[in-house]
């Protein structure tokens, strides 16, 4: 598994893949992997030539401080599992590299992000898509993959490639 801290290298490495004409399967995830992730992981390898996955614990998405504090971060036990089940690439960049500024920017998903649990986490999907919109912008996935279980997530994300206008299937 090839590993790859920094947007650049990302981007190096799969810019030197692009005359074989790989599809990529995206799985994005914050890390502290567990059964779930790794099915996802599965699909992409299934359906996919080259499977990415990312951790980023993004704080945009986390109303409260100390949940962003507390968040389990084990980086290494995650890559060891990522690499056992036959992951290409691991994506873990540091925030000042995915935000060099403040993100800033507000998306509008209507009724979809004010029920359920966007009603009692205020700002919780715009910093799912503020992260997601910069990963697919970096990443230009074919598919992505998200669990099924986080279903007001997946839906937003649908919504959100439909603004962006991108071309990655979830
Ligand atoms: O579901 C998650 O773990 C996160 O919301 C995601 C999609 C990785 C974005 O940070």
């Amino acid at each position: 598994m090839q590993i790859f801290t920094t947007r650049k290298g990302l981007r190096d490495y799969l810019n030197s893949l692009e005359n074989k004409h790989l599809s990529l399967g995206f799985v994005p995830t914050m890390g502290a992997l567990h059964p779930g992730h790794i099915s996802l992981l599965e699909s992409a390898k299934k359906h996919c030539d080259l499977s990415i996955c990312s951790i980023f614990v993004n704080p945009g998405q986390f109303n409260d401080p100390d949940d962003l504090k507390r968040y389990p971060r084990m980086p290494e036990k995650d890559a060891e599992l990522l690499t056992k089940h036959g992951c290409d690439v691991l994506f873990m960049p540091e925030v000042e590299d995915i935000y060099p500024e403040k993100p800033n920017e507000s998306y509008d998903f209507g009724h979809l992000d004010k029920v359920l649990e966007g009603a009692h986490r205020p700002g919780h999907f715009n910093g799912v898509a503020q992260v997601l919109s910069r990963f697919f912008n970096i990443l230009r996935p074919d598919r992505a993959f998200f669990g099924e279980k986080d279903y007001q997530q997946m839906l937003i994300v649908k919504a959100l490639v439909k603004q962006l206008d991108v071309k990655v299937e979830i």
